[in-house]
């Protein structure tokens, strides 16, 4: 499911629309060195499709394969421009979206659906950024912020949606609703398939860590999958980092019982795209058995990956970077300069020889906090 051919094919479909760039790779020599690793590599996704955020790779291709196989077609037979025509519009209908978002998936997919003349529905959890409300207003959805945390919010959304005949793209799973988020998973292998190429280009043939951040787990699930199809035995050690107050992941390796755990409450966190409570099953599957560290991290550590990678040390590109995307690179300087970072990081090998890959998995996408945060010193919610 997440192999490199479904890259190469998801990759293909990406390709075609005009927004379509691979983003930077950042190569932080003298990071590396200050936290004596060998390579500090650093995916900025805040470059990607100009929406500040990675998520707009699953929505669109989840969107496009739903158009495809509405026409009878596989995905390779399609392209952006071929699915906004008119002929493809008359054939299919008319056709609204929906889902929840913390902000980036919401926004990628009613840019999706704008591409293809299409509506979009969307729905927020409370306590979202009013800023990330207006983006995705801004892409002609219908976007409201509810009085529900993130995995409430999904299933009002889900129950809405079935009662109006809209069709729901979600990125996370439960039973029975698998098919849309396995599609998601396969849009983001775009990102990794272009990180491999970009690491092979500067002779890093095979990163030894790669860090990955988890809300429901779609996002890590997709890069580990990608990568463990692609290296096999010499795979990568991965590293899952979630925020304290939603870490569901951490909480299920802990349980220690194979099952998925959730986390209930408010999931109140600096790392709004990391604020999910429940696991995605598929991804669980993966994530259960993979990674060799789950990290659970209170918001001070996001906030200092934001500031490491917003003032770099000169001579180093600067990557803007969210909370929700520093999150790795804070715990990456916790675990290499912390005294209390010592255990963990002898017993997962870091060190002078190791070449890390984290994912900055958005930009700035609430200005004000981003702000709040590396301007003025913000450590919390
Ligand atoms: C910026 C950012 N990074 C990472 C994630 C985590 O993705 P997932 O929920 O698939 O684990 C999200 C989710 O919305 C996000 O917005």
């Amino acid at each position: 499911m997440l192999s490199r051919d479904v890259a190469e094919k998801v990759r293909n479909f990406h390709s075609t629309f005009e927004a379509y760039t691979p983003t930077p790779l950042a190569r932080l020599n003298n990071l590396a060195t200050h936290f004596g690793l060998r390579e500090v590599l650093v995916k900025d996704e805040s470059y990607r499709f100009g929406l500040n955020a990675f998520k707009v790779l699953g929505g669109s291709y989840a969107v496009g394969e739903y158009l495809a196989r509405k026409l009878g077609k596989s995905i390779t037979e399609v392209s952006c421009d071929s699915l906004k025509s008119q002929e493809v519009r008359a054939a299919v209908g008319d056709i609204t979206f929906a889902s929840t978002t913390d902000g980036n998936h919401g926004r990628g997919l009613a840019w999706a659906a704008q591409q293809f003349n299409h509506k979009a529905i969307i729905y927020m959890p409370k306590g979202s950024d009013p800023v990330r409300l207006e983006n995705i207003k801004s892409h002609g959805a219908q976007c409201t912020i509810s009085e529900l945390n993130y995995d409430d919010c999904v299933r009002m959304a889900w129950d809405t949606a079935q009662k109006n005949d809209w069709v729901t793209v979600q990125d996370t799973a439960w039973d029975g609703y698998t098919e849309i988020p396995n599609l998601i998973m396969q849009g983001y292998t775009t990102l990794a398939l272009e990180a491999l190429e970009q690491m092979q280009a500067i002779d890093v043939n095979r990163p030894t860590h790669v860090l990955l951040q988890a809300g429901v787990g779609c996002f890590a699930g997709a890069m580990l999958g990608f990568f463990m199809s692609v290296f096999g035995k010499d795979a990568p050690t991965f590293i899952l980092v979630e925020p304290e107050a939603a870490n569901c992941f951490y909480a299920s390796a802990c349980a220690n019982d194979g099952k998925p755990h959730a986390v209930y409450g408010d999931l109140a966190t600096l790392m709004a795209g990391l604020a999910c409570g429940e696991p995605n099953p598929t991804s669980w599957e993966i994530l259960r058995d993979y990674p060799l560290a789950y990290a659970s991290c209170t918001d001070d550590i996001a906030a200092k990956g934001m500031r490491i990678l917003g003032a770099p040390i000169k001579g180093d590109q600067q990557v803007v970077s969210g909370e929700s995307g520093a999150a790795t690179i804070g715990f990456l300087n916790w675990i290499m300069q912390e005294e209390e970072g010592c255990e963990a990081r002898e017993k997962i090998g870091l060190n002078e020889n190791s070449k890390v890959l984290c994912i900055s998995t958005e930009g700035d996408t609430s200005p004000q906090t981003y702000r709040d945060v590396v301007w003025f010193g913000r450590e919390k919610l």
